[in-house]
């Protein structure tokens, strides 16, 4: 061959490769997260129940770019003023589809910053984060549900507006599906990089069930196969397996070994949680934010049934919340009526304790981690948290009546 043959061939061999790869690539659309992985919104052409019920979770609306869609705050007068204990005022400004905090200090503007990530689905709260240099820092004012108003950021100083907290990529790991950061080294210090709002917002289907382009390529080809392939059977993981999926996100903020955006369904938790001392903890001193994992494991009803992994009573493709019939539904596959298994208490009809058992058992109980300092007021509210430590509370029944 000359050289002009061999040219030709490679272009040939190329153009195979290429036009393979495209035929291979066509079902799932690239997705930023690299070629294992398919498009979020493919899920939706096989999936459609699925996928559009999944769309309202709070999974769904963990994270978002942030936007007057996004937003849940209130932007208007007088509504959208912080005063803080010192000379400032922080005022929440939109203009066009931009939306600010602003800085007033004796009525006059002296800074402002960016809405540009919002974290929270806003069940309970939202905070925001804006970018400079390629960091992320936390804006000072969040949005409090429960308050139905503008609030200061949790652990933020209760006299000034404070704009220096960076926000690392473990928040995302936890919200998000991916974002977009490299690591600067200079000497000894890290510092994290990140591109400007280039994230994929809230948590996909994939972030639970791990990529899933094979998949997607193999049921687009073969429309007839009725049988999963290439994607991990629920039903094959282990007790323990289930509960790390969950676990990941719900053991509350600990160190990790590698980002969480890594772990697939099989992963044991114990190669990406870095144990921290102490620990364990007594349940009692567990923060009922986020630890949903340590209390449930440290329940009779955990410890006595060989089964109850998180899926016992939560459905992550719906949302159920509020929903404190179907949730006492579940306690009864186990604690049925008429058996010796069911409530032992006597101060109700067996009908009536059957509407709601979650109030007596699961009270929603005040995070000492998570408090929140309302406007004007000089204490901060706790954010109220569903505790996951299954049992009796005496006391609170008693006040009940
Ligand atoms: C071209 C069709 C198609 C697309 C697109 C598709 N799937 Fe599937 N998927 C199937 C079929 C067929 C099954 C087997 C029947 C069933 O369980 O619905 C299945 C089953 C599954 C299962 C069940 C596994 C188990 O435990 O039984 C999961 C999880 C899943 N798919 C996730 C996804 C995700 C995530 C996406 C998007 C990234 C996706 N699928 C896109 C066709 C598809
Ligand atoms: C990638 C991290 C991540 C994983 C994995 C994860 N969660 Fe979550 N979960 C979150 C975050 C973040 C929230 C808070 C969402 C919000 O309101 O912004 C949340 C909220 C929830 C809620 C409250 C929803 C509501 O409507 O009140 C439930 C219940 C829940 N998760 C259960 C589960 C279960 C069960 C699993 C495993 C099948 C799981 N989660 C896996 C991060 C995760
Ligand atoms: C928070 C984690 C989580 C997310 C996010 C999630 N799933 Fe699931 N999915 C599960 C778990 C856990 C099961 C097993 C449920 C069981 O065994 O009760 C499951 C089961 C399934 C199944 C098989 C059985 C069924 O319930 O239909 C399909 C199909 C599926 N998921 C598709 C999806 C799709 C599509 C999305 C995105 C729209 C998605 N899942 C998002 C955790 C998740
Ligand atoms: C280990 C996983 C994890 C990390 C890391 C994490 N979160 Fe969360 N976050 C959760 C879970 C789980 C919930 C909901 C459950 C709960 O409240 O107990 C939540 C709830 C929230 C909420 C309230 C959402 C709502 O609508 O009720 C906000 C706001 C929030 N997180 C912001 C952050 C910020 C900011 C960071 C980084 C400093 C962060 N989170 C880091 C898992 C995490
Ligand atoms: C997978 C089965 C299962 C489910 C689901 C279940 N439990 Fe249990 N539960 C048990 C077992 C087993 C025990 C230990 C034996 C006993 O006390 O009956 C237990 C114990 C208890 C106890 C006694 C706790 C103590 O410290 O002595 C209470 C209270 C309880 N469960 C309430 C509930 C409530 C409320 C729900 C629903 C939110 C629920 N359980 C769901 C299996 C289950
Ligand atoms: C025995 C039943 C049961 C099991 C098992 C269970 N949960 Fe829950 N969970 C509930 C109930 C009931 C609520 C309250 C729902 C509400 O307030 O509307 C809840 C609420 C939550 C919330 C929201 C908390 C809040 O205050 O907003 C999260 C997050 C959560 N569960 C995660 C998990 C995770 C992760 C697991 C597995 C480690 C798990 N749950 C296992 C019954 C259960
Ligand atoms: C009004 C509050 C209330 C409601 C509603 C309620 N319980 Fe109870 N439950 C209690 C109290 C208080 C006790 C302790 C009774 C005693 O020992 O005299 C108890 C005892 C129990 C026990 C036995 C605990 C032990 O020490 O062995 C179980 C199991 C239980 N409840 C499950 C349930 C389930 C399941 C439901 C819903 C179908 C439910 N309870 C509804 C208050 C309640």
């Amino acid at each position: 061959m000359n050289k002009r043959q061999i040219l030709f061939m490679l272009c040939i061999a190329v153009a195979v490769g290429l036009l393979s790869r495209c035929s291979n690539r066509s079902a799932a659309a690239a997705d930023p997260r690299g070629n294992a992985f398919a498009d979020a919104a493919s899920c939706a052409q096989c999936h459609k129940a699925v996928y559009d019920s999944y769309a309202s979770t709070a999974h769904a609306h963990s994270s978002a770019v942030a936007g007057g869609g996004t937003v849940k705050g209130n932007f208007n007068a007088p509504g959208n003023v912080f005063h803080f204990a010192g000379r400032a005022d922080v005022v929440m400004e939109k203009q066009g589809e931009e939306l600010f905090q602003k800085v007033m200090v004796d009525g006059k503007e002296a800074a402002r910053y960016p809405f540009d990530v919002v974290f929270g689905s806003g069940r309970k709260a939202q905070t925001f984060l804006y970018w400079r240099n390629e960091q992320y820092f936390q804006l000072p004012i969040s949005w409090f549900v429960p308050a139905d108003g503008w609030a200061n950021s949790p652990g933020f100083p209760a006299d000034h507006p404070k704009f220096d907290r960076v926000i690392p990529s473990t928040c995302f790991g936890c919200h998000s599906s991916m974002v977009k950061v490299r690591e600067e080294v200079k000497g000894v210090t890290i510092t994290e990089k990140f591109a400007k709002r280039e994230m994929i917002a809230g948590i996909d289907c994939q972030r639970c069930h791990g990529p899933a382009a094979a998949h997607v390529d193999f049921h687009t080809e073969n429309p007839a196969a009725k049988e999963p392939h290439h994607i991990t059977l629920m039903d094959t993981l282990s007790r323990i397996q289930r509960l790390d999926a969950c676990a990941l996100c719900h053991s509350g903020l600990k160190p990790l070994y590698k980002p969480a955006f890594t772990f697939k369904p099989g992963d044991k938790l114990s190669d990406f949680i870095i144990p921290t001392v102490p620990f364990p903890q007594k349940p009692t001193q567990l923060d009922v934010h986020g630890n949903q994992m340590q209390l449930l494991a440290a329940s009779q009803c955990f410890l006595q049934s060989k089964t109850m992994n998180c899926s016992s009573c939560h459905n992550p493709h719906v949302t159920e919340r509020t929903n404190m019939q179907t949730f006492s539904q579940r306690c009864m596959t186990c604690h049925e009526p008429e058996s010796p298994q069911f409530c032992k208490h006597t101060g109700k009809p067996s009908a009536v304790l059957q509407q709601n058992c979650i109030d007596c058992h699961m009270p929603a109980l005040p995070s000492g981690s998570i408090t929140l300092l309302a406007n004007r007021k000089e204490s901060p509210t706790p954010d109220s948290v569903r505790t996951h430590l299954i049992a009796v509370y005496e006391e609170l029944v008693k006040k009940m009546d």
